[in-house]
């Protein structure tokens, strides 16, 4: 099963696609499927002039986890590395370490990153919450640590996060440390104290349900606006959109234009699309529209600075140990198999690959009868969550065997290789259904069961 996985994820990363699980005389092949590679999502979001990013787990950048993240996404986000707990967990004891692992892997992937983030309400060190501050020095903490943080990575860092989710649902004011203690101030503050320490830096106000028209949006809309008339420098509006299956909110595109018009950028900066377990091929289907909903969104307004996923596999995902029974979110599965998400993400930026059949399609190859000289051989091809309407079934003879006659199926054999195609009436093989050829062979001396590899004719 190691070397399944390993050949898979090699295939993956490839494009083709080929794997074999030996059952005891049979051999089962999956399909050609996943042309994951064709266009790496980074070159399609390049060539539109938009970001394609994900958070990443700075531990997990090696192997295929590593290999995906640098080769797909042109933005990498710390998932939790920058944040003020990580960062600083003793007052005055600071660990860059992950952080600035993850910078140096985007350095050397010719990635931006983003900053994520400097003010919010969780994740912060208990020696921070656990404080009495008065408002000064609550205050100075918190330039100091934006002056420190922003300062390590200046030049680094395209766009900041600088403050993080300040709005409740009805639009009024999150109650937390830094709004109870320094007043709606401390957002124009911390964005005045980042420009300070990387006057490049694009600095943001991010959170989640604002991705719609809505009184929590407009909250945020009409403090941009503000902050904007005040000359404090607020460059860009992230929406999290950390979405539901099938609950994209239909006016996106309108909210994303109605910040741009304000004369700031948009990013989606979190977003996944979790749904309730397990999947199937009806509700990854659904997934997929979603992303495309929200990808096309941010492609057909020039100022969306482009989307970043929150994870890109599910096996490194926040949603099931937040919201038990659902996940899925991501555009990978937990063995790094593109899902139709990430093939609809392709599409909206552009891409032409066709997305792959959700399941597999199987061929199993046995020897149905043998006599002295001779033998019947047989091969189902089965799906289950995919289909085909085309097929052939190529496979190399290992000891001398010599196909005389076929059924079902139209047979050539050259040498040693053997190439079997639909017969007209037996090319579709639907979701759940199989079909069978056979053929009458001879051999001498062993008859070894063949490498068959199944493809589309
Ligand atoms: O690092 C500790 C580890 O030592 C410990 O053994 C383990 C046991 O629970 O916890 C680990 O910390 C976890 C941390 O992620 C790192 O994995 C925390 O418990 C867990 O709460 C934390 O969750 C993070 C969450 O923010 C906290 O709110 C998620 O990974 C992170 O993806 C998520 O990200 C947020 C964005 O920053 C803001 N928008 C919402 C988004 C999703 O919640």
């Amino acid at each position: 099963m190691r070397s399944l996985r390993t050949s898979l994820r090699t295939s993956l990363r490839t494009g083709s696609f080929l794997a074999a699980l030996a059952t005891g005389a049979a051999l089962l092949f999956t399909a050609p499927a996943a042309h994951a590679a064709d266009t790496p999502l980074r070159d399609l979001a390049a060539a539109k002039g938009k970001v394609i990013g994900t958070a990443v787990t700075g531990s997990k950048l090696t192997g295929t986890y590593g290999d995906l993240a640098g080769a797909q996404f042109n933005s990498l986000t710390p998932g939790n590395a920058m944040k003020w707990g990580s960062v600083e967990p003793t007052q005055g004891s600071f660990n860059w370490t992950e952080a600035d692992q993850i910078v140096a892997f985007a350095q050397a992937h010719n990635q931006q990153v983003r900053g994520h983030t400097l003010v919010w309400h969780n994740q912060n060190p208990g020696w921070l919450t656990n404080g009495t501050w008065t408002a000064a020095q609550l205050g100075s903490l918190l330039q100091n640590h934006i002056a420190t943080e922003v300062g390590r990575y200046k030049g680094k860092i395209t766009a900041w996060d600088v403050v993080n989710e300040p709005f409740n649902e009805d639009g009024t004011y999150r109650s937390d440390l830094w709004y109870d203690t320094l007043g709606a101030d401390y957002i124009a503050n911390a964005l005045t104290w980042a420009h300070a320490a990387d006057p490049a830096a694009k600095l943001y106000i991010n959170d989640y349900n604002v991705e719609g028209v809505d009184a929590k949006s407009t909250a945020l809309y009409n403090l941009v606006k503000d902050l904007k008339g005040r000359g404090v420098p607020i460059d860009g509006v992230g929406l999290q959109a950390h979405l539901i299956l099938g609950q994209v909110p239909s006016s996106l595109q309108q909210n994303i234009q109605r910040f741009a018009d304000l004369g700031v950028d948009v990013s989606i900066t979190e977003l996944d699309v979790r749904m309730a377990l397990p999947a199937d091929s009806t509700k990854l289907a659904q997934q997929a529209a979603d992303y495309k909903s929200v990808l096309n969104a941010c492609v057909a307004v020039t100022r969306c600075a482009g989307v970043t996923v929150w994870g890109f596999t599910d096996s490194d995902s926040w949603v099931p140990s937040t919201f038990p029974g659902y996940g899925a979110a991501t555009p990978y599965d937990e063995n790094y198999v593109p899902k139709p998400a990430y093939h609809a993400i392709a599409e909206a930026l552009g891409g032409t690959t066709t997305p792959p059949p959700t399941g597999a399609c199987t061929a199993t190859y046995s020897v149905s009868s043998q006599w002295n000289t001779g033998f019947t051989g047989q091969v189902t091809i089965a799906c289950s969550g995919a289909s085909l309407s085309s097929w052939k079934a190529n496979w190399t003879f290992g000891a001398g065997q010599q196909i005389t006659q076929a059924w079902n199926a139209t047979c050539s054999q050259s040498g040693t290789a053997v190439t079997c195609t639909n017969a007209s009436y037996n090319g579709s093989v639907p979701d759940g259904g199989s079909v069978s050829f056979g053929f009458n062979g001879s051999w001498s001396g062993s008859n070894p069961v063949p490498t068959v590899t199944l493809g589309r004719a």
